[in-house]
């Protein structure tokens, strides 16, 4: 079975490629490197040992998309490509609706001129807004609070459009809350260019000496110790649920979504604490305002993913801290070089 794969060389793109391709799936890629590296496409042959199929270029480029699928009988494809920064959508949110719905309407004519309908698509937690009760359901209100919200509210309505339209299309929506950790190996993993946003990025580049300070962004939250409490979930566990999904859409025909998250709600401090201990290395931080937008605590109830997908996380925080860790010193160590 062949695999398309939008943003395959992004950070959970290409955590799936490697979990794919260690089931026996073929995985053909498309990335326009705008957030990742082509040198990610050689990790993940270094990791799995298989070849890898990789076009460089845009989701919303028609023709491109065209191309690829006569060129390959793709049987389903996991659409990862799109703009992720919370921050930056609400300032450029022109940008956010072309790439990140234009890419998911171009990508479903294609499949529909190609008769291939089954596609896993990257939700968010975002699409429930500010929950009024924890832990999350997926049949809870769904509300978008800025741009990159709504790309995912609006995506996640198209898709489900589409399968009203044509019930042969399957659709697993699935809403990750807080991916964090990297492959074991160390060769592959999140590393942002920028100034990072999320609080994980951040953590590993104060530990690794490139940022000076964390800040947390408030202490008086409604939480145990009044910093934000969040789902981490690792990213491989993360990885794996998309190879449960492709089984599930490939196998049915339908709508649904999943929540993907461990169940746990780790704090800031707790998550900081773990890294510092389980790294054995220093992280200094300070408490500023609180971030605008930024709810107190975001857990999921992941009941219905090990129900219907037979999927749970398995890492814990610890390994988590320790593998976001070490692909960074492994990151480093080889682009000092
Ligand atoms: P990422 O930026 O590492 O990966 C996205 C990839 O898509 C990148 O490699 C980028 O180059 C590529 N891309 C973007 N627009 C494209 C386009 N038009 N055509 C081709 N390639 C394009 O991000 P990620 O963390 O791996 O996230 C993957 C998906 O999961 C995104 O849709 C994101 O919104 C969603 N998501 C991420 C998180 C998170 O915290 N990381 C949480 C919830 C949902
Ligand atoms: C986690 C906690 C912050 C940075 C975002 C998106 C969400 C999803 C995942 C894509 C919060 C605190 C953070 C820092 C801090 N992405 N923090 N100092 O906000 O839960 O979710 O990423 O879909 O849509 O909104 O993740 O990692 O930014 O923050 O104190 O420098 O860490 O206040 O409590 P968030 P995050």
């Amino acid at each position: 079975m062949k695999i398309l794969v939008t943003g395959g060389t992004g950070y959970i793109g290409s955590h799936t490629c490697v979990e794919l391709l260690e089931s026996g799936y073929e995985v053909v890629i498309v990335d326009n490197l705008c957030n990742s590296k082509r040198e990610v496409v050689d990790f993940i042959k270094e990791i799995t040992h298989k070849e890898v199929i990789f076009y460089e270029g845009d989701v919303c480029d028609k023709e491109l998309m065209r191309k690829i699928f006569k060129e390959h009988k793709i049987d389903a494809v996991i659409h990862f490509a799109g703009l992720k920064a919370v921050g930056e959508s609400v300032k450029v949110p022109l940008n956010y609706y072309r790439n990140n719905i234009g890419s998911t309407i171009t990508l479903c004519e294609v499949m529909n001129e190609f008769n291939c309908k089954k596609i896993v698509f990257s939700s968010s937690a975002t699409v429930y807004g500010s929950p009024k009760e924890l832990p999350i359901k997926e049949g809870f209100p769904l509300s978008a609070t800025n741009p990159y919200g709504r790309t995912k509210l609006y995506n996640e309505g198209i898709l489900t459009d589409l399968y009203v339209s044509d019930n042969n299309w399957s659709v697993a929506l699935l809403r990750y809350f807080n991916p964090i950790g990297a492959h074991p190996s160390g060769l592959i993993g999140e590393n942002p260019n920028d100034i990072p946003n999320n609080l994980m990025p951040y953590i590993v580049k104060v530990a690794t000496k490139e940022l000076k300070i964390l800040s947390i962004f408030g202490n008086d939250y409604q939480t145990k110790d009044g910093t934000g409490v969040r789902d981490y979930i690792h990213v491989v566990d993360l990885a794996k649920a998309h190879v449960k999904a492709i089984e599930e859409v490939l196998n049915n025909t339908g709508v649904d979504a999943y929540n993907l998250g461990t169940g746990q709600g780790y704090s800031v401090l707790e998550l900081v604490e773990t890294f510092q201990k389980v790294n054995k290395v220093e992280v200094p931080y300070q408490i500023v305002e609180r971030r605008p937008g930024d709810i107190d605590a975001c857990y999921a109830d992941p009941t219905y993913a090990k129900e219907k997908l037979n999927w749970e996380a398995t890492k814990g925080i610890e390994e988590m801290c320790r593998d976001s860790y070490n692909f960074a010193i492994n990151y480093n160590s080889k682009h000092q070089n």
